[in-house]
C-alpha cells in the first residue's frame, strides 16, 4: 500500500477547496475533491472528484466509503464545502436558516462522524474545518451565516479536546473576506423589509468592496498546507490581515469603539 497521505476536501469544484486540492496534490497528496456536480467541475490534475452534498446522510457515507475503499485510510478531511446566506435577520425565514446550518454546520458535523471511524483506528488524523472571520466577529446582513460559523468554531473546540487522545487533531482557518466565486453564488432572503432597504443595500455595497479588493482563496490553501504538515497544529489560524487586525481590535478595544468600528465598516450608520 502506498505511503502517499490520503486528503479529502468537500466542495473542491471552485475558491478555496479547488485551490487546496490543486496545491496539495501538487506537494504529493493523494487528493480526493468533492462536487454536488463533478461532472461539471473543471478538472484539478491528479485530484479524484466524488460527488457529495453534504446535507444527505446517505451522500455523505457514500463518499467516505468510496474514499475508504479506494485507499484504505483516510488521513486529512477538510470541510470546506459552504455557502452564504444574507438578508436581514428579521427577513430570513427559519427554513432559509435550517438550509444554512444544515451545509455549514451540520455537513461538518456530518463529514466528522463518517471519517472518525477511520482515524481512530488508523491512531492518526488530521481534520481541518473551514471557518472565517466572521465566526468570531459578524457581519451585519449575514448573521445567520456568521452564526452558522460561530457553531462550528464552538464544535471544533468540544470535539478537538475529545479526539486529541487518539492522535486525532482538529483546527480551525480563520480568514476574512476572500476573492472567490462564493461572492457571486450568495443567497439573499426571499423575503424584504422596506425597513431594511438602505442599510442592507449600503452593507451589500460594503461587503462587495471588501471582497473585491480581498487575496484570493491561495491565502487558505497556503495555510491549510502548514496545518497538515504541523507535528500538534494549533486549534485556530487567523488568516491574512483583515483577521488578525480585527481580532486584535476585538480584543483591546472596548466594546463600543469595536462595534462604532464595524458599523462604519459597513455603512450601517452613514
Ligand atoms: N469567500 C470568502 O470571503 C470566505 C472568507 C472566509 C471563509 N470562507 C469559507 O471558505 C470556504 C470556501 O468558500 P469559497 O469562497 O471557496 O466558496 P465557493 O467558491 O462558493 O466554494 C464553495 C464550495 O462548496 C461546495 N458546496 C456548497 N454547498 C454544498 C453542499 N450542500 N454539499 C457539498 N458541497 C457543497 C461547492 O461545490 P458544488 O457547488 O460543486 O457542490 C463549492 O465547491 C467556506 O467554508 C467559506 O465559508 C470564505
Amino acid at each position: 500500500m502506498s505511503n502517499q497521505k490520503v486528503v479529502l476536501i468537500t466542495g473542491a469544484s471552485s475558491g478555496v477547496g479547488q485551490s487546496t486540492a490543486g496545491l496539495l496534490s501538487h506537494n504529493g497528496y493523494n487528493v480526493f475533491g468533492t462536487s454536488r456536480n463533478p461532472a461539471a467541475a473543471v478538472g484539478i490534475p491528479n485530484v479524484k472528484m466524488l460527488p457529495l452534498d453534504v446535507t444527505s446522510d446517505d451522500s455523505v457515507a457514500a463518499c467516505v466509503k468510496a474514499v475508504a475503499n479506494d485507499t484504505g485510510r483516510i488521513d486529512v478531511l477538510v470541510n470546506n464545502a459552504a455557502y452564504e446566506l444574507a438578508g436581514a435577520l428579521e427577513e430570513i425565514s427559519i427554513e432559509e436558516a435550517k438550509a444554512q446550518f444544515e451545509t455549514n454546520f451540520f455537513g461538518v458535523v456530518r463529514m466528522v462522524k463518517a471519517v472518525l471511524p477511520y482515524m481512530r483506528q488508523q491512531k492518526q488524523g488530521r481534520i481541518i474545518n473551514v471557518s472565517s472571520l466572521s465566526g468570531v466577529s459578524s457581519i451585519p446582513f449575514m448573521g445567520i451565516y456568521s452564526a452558522s460559523k460561530f457553531a462550528l468554531e464552538g464544535y471544533t473546540d468540544a470535539l478537538r479536546m475529545e479526539i486529541k487522545p487518539f492522535n486525532i487533531y482538529v483546527s480551525l482557518t480563520e480568514a476574512g473576506f476572500l476573492k472567490t466565486p462564493m461572492m457571486n453564488k450568495r443567497q439573499v432572503s426571499a423575503a424584504q423589509l422596506e425597513e431594511y432597504d438602505l442599510r442592507r443595500r449600503r452593507a451589500f455595497i460594503a461587503i462587495r468592496d471588501q471582497e473585491q479588493k480581498a487575496p484570493g482563496a491561495e491565502l487558505v490553501s497556503q495555510t491549510i498546507l502548514r496545518i497538515i504538515t504541523s507535528n500538534k497544529p494549533r486549534l485556530r489560524y487567523l488568516i491574512g490581515t483583515q483577521a488578525k487586525v480585527a481580532t486584535r481590535l476585538q480584543r483591546f478595544l472596548p466594546e463600543a469603539a469595536y462595534e462604532w468600528g464595524k458599523r462604519s465598516t459597513f455603512k450601517l450608520d452613514k
